[in-house]
């Protein structure tokens, strides 16, 4: 397939496409670079040491043997995005070219509204340029679980059955978001939702869980293909944080009680359902959408178990701290999402969490001068309230 990667530098993005050219793809990739820059302002930087741009593609060309196609350049840019798909031709196109941090959209206007404007008009932009070059294209977008929200009943996938005064009817399933990062996210499930509906696109919409892990076995042993890694509190995930902390003697700092549930997978698995979501695409005109984790955990519990695999498997002494909950969340709550039809398309979940995260920390204990170079942002400082203070530790 021809499979256009946006956000093709990033987390998900870089291994996603080695995964695929191993797979025998032809993977062309578009990024902004944007979030180089964003951890730069946050005072962060990836604990894996990544290649520039050109770099990388080097090293793409040295592992695959044929020139890297990649175009440095913003999905918000209509001309850009439109000469993309044009000249392209896409069978798919991954959508991750989005600003992926909670936190960092609650920092002030500013960055809720560039969060809005970055994520809204790329997908916007997506959408008309399959609608005008490429109608059969299949968009895989990367939503996430947290467009739910922790609701008090079980969450379905995208859509649920009701009866209502005397009526049924197979509808949306409420969203409700807890950050403007998440907003984003709602609306462009809307977005895309509505371009199927009306133009007869094709899209899967990705509930995804929080991602961990540093390793797809694409990469090989070869660290130059390594992923980005971040473990500031704006664009570090819950797990990948707490590794990170471990390698560096510092407390695991978990928000509130820590009873916060969510679904979690390896980056191995997301890679692994996003190659099944894309070799099994939709009908013409079918919006579907698959909530993609591996298993629900809670929060203190992972914390637990980087504990147990630091202590058991390098030696280290890990502690675990309460600190005070920056963000505005349900610390304990029913969380019961149902995730069937990746299952259906074969996809296999790595269940040895302890094991995934033994390969993290084993990776990121050759990075932990790097960590330890930036210990002040490791302490959540941005607040759901608007207030930017460091949070303290609860006793
Ligand atoms: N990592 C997770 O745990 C997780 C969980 C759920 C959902 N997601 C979603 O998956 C997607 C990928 O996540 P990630 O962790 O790889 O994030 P990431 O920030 O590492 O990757 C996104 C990439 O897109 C690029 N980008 C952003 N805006 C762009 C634009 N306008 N034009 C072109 N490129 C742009 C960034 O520079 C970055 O390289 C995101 O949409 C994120 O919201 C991620």
């Amino acid at each position: 397939m021809k499979i256009l990667i946006a956000g093709s530098d990033g987390y998900l993005g870089w291994p996603l496409g080695l995964h695929l050219a191993e797979r025998g793809h032809q993977v062309t990739g578009v990024d902004s670079l944007f979030r180089r820059r964003w951890v730069l302002e946050i005072g962060s930087d990836s604990a894996t040491p990544i290649l520039d741009a050109d770099g990388r593609s080097a090293a793409w060309e040295r592992r695959f043997r044929t020139p890297h196609d990649f175009v440095c350049g913003s999905l918000t840019d209509w001309e850009l995005a439109s000469r993309l798909v044009r000249d392209r031709r896409p069978d798919a196109i991954v959508h991750l070219a989005e600003n992926p941090s909670a936190p960092w959209s609650m920092i002030d206007a500013a960055h809720a509204a560039d969060t809005h404007v970055n994520n809204l008009v790329g997908t916007l932009n997506l959408l008309h340029a399959m609608r005008d070059f490429a109608p059969d294209c299949h968009l895989l977008k990367l939503g996430t679980m947290g467009e739910y929200g922790t609701p008090n009943v079980d969450i379905p996938e995208g859509f649920f059955e009701i009866d209502y005064r005397g009526r049924h009817d197979r509808l949306p399933f409420p969203r409700q978001a807890g950050s403007w990062y998440h907003q984003t996210k709602v609306h462009d499930s809307n977005n895309i939702a509505m371009a199927c509906r009306i133009w007869g696109l094709r899209s899967t919409d990705v509930m995804q869980g929080v991602v961990f892990g540093t390793r797809i076995d694409a990469m090989g042993s070869d660290d130059e293909l390594l992923s980005r890694f971040d473990f500031d509190h704006c664009f570090g995930t819950a797990l990948n944080r707490f590794c990170a902390l471990a390698v560096i003697g510092q407390p695991l700092t978990v928000y509130g009680k820590g009873g916060q549930t969510r679904g979690f997978l390896p980056l191995r698995d997301s890679i692994q359902c996003l190659t099944l979501a894309l070799e099994n695409p939709p009908a013409k005109g079918e919006y579907r959408v698959f909530n993609q984790f591996e298993e629900v955990y809670r929060v203190a519990d992972l914390a637990g178990m980087v504990r147990r695999v630091g202590e058991r498997s390098f030696g280290l002494s890990v502690e675990v701290r309460h600190v005070e909950n920056p963000r505005k969340e349900a610390e304990e709550h029913y969380y019961h999402p149902d995730h069937r039809p990746l299952l259906d398309l074969g996809y296999v979940p790595t269940h040895d969490i302890e094991k995934e995260i033994e390969l993290s920390m084993s990776d990121l204990l050759r990075c932990r001068e790097r960590i330890a170079s930036h210990s002040e942002v490791l302490l959540p400082d941005i607040r759901w309230d608007g207030r930017r203070s460091r949070v303290s530790y609860l006793s």
